[in-house]
């Protein structure tokens, strides 16, 4: 009989650079892999896992759910979906919500978003939007063409068109970009993918102007920043700036698969019924544990908690002689190496028991928000270990 390695790299499509290791049960942010070796995980699957692995009260809900009612069509409704958005709302700010499976849905939703709003109001010919060169945005075609950068625009020719690309934090040259076919602008607050950089103040400032000037939509991607990452609920929260439509994935779910375009007063009710649809989007069981992933959140002390850990995280990594810098916000951590090679990293890591994430050149941490002391001191030294090494 294979194994779970050679079944996988048989029959699933060779689309992922694994790590030889079968993953199999995991409590807090430790996870065993099949042979019994343990490993910390600074990465929560990617950024996924935002109460680390099988959280009890976010298990509960959704083994719970799961014998209650797994599924309905959304030509229902159900009590974890309608909580779910109404917390979401609530905390937010934002007046309603749409739910998809990913990060990529949820942008999908927020460029329909964005173009209708302008095809409404304006009509034919004003439904281009701008990304920030650097960025990621998905891989649907829409999302991979809404990236910013070149080597995700190959082979799936032809990519749907309406995108175009500014320089990130480049005031000029989002200025050059503005023209009347423009609808809206896109931006990660912190750029995940493209290397954990956060983005300038007056760049910000100067997007928000610019919609309100011209009645644009501004997106903000916080599919990663989103949900605590960063030591705010939203990135966003960190610039003073509200975006109208606001994408969310990755830790809503706690590890479930869901994504969430949220939408401000001013475009609310742009989509209306027939408009778009997911057949499993808010799924109960995927809601009724992000219903818990919020409450967590929303406990006293709990973002500050992770402001703490972060803090201390990033200090003890910036008086490492092989770091270079420190970037990103909160938990969400990018480290510039000045000799030692990402990659050789994640793997040392690896071999010591330590998960870790690359982006661009660099090392990325996006430790579980819940991470206890201890294990954030366990993994912490194992790093500085690899990096001294
Ligand atoms: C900022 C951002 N947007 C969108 C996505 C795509 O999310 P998903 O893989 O859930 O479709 C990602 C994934 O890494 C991301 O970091």
């Amino acid at each position: 009989m294979k194994n779970v390695i050679e079944q996988t790299n048989e029959h699933i499509m060779g689309t992922y650079a694994r790590s030889s290791v079968v993953l199999d049960h995991g409590i807090g942010a430790t996870v065993q892999d099949e042979t019994g070796k343990t490993y910390i995980d600074f990465g929560s699957g990617i950024g996924t896992t935002s109460l680390g692995y099988c959280d009890e009260a976010w298990a509960d809900a959704v083994c719970a759910q799961v014998r209650k009612v797994q599924h309905t069509s959304n030509l229902f409704y159900h009590q974890p979906q309608a909580e779910l958005a109404e917390k979401l709302c609530a905390m937010t700010g934002y007046k309603k919500v749409f739910f998809g499976n990913s990060g990529a849905e949820a942008n999908e939703c927020a460029i329909k978003v964005a173009r209708k709003y302008s095809f409404d109001k304006y009509g034919e010919g004003r439904g281009k939007v701008l990304t920030l060169v650097n960025s990621f945005h998905g891989r649907t075609l829409a999302t991979l063409a809404a990236t910013g950068q070149d080597v995700f625009h190959n082979y799936f020719f032809p990519f749907p068109g309406g995108f175009d690309y500014v320089k990130a934090n480049d005031i000029d040259d989002l200025h050059a970009k503005l023209d009347d076919s423009v609808c809206a602008v896109m931006l990660e607050y912190v750029q995940g993918e493209g290397g954990v950089m956060a983005l300038d103040q007056a760049f910000v400032d100067e997007v928000r102007k610019v919609c309100d000037e011209r009645d644009l939509i501004m997106i903000a991607d916080e599919v990663q920043t989103g949900i605590g990452r960063t030591g705010r609920l939203l990135a966003g929260e960190w610039f003073g700036v509200k975006a109208d439509v606001t994408t969310i994935a990755k830790g809503i779910g706690g590890g479930l698969p869901i994504g969430v375009c949220l939408a401000g007063e001013k475009c609310a009710d742009v989509l209306g019924k027939g408009a778009h649809g997911s057949t499993f989007g808010g799924n109960p069981v995927v809601c009724a544990g992000a219903v818990k992933v919020l409450e967590r959140l929303a406990q006293p002390g709990f973002l500050e908690g992770i402001r703490t850990k972060s803090e201390k995280l990033r200090a003890a990594l910036a008086a490492v002689d092989e770091v270079e810098a420190v970037s990103g916000l909160g938990m969400m951590i990018g480290i510039t190496l000045k000799t030692k090679k990402a990659p050789d990293v994640l793997k040392a890591c690896l071999e010591k028991g330590l998960l870790v994430l690359t982006a661009k050149e660099k090392v990325r941490l996006l430790p579980p928000l819940t991470i206890s002391e201890e294990e954030l001191a366990a993994g912490t030294r194992i790093l500085i270990e690899v990096l001294e090494g």
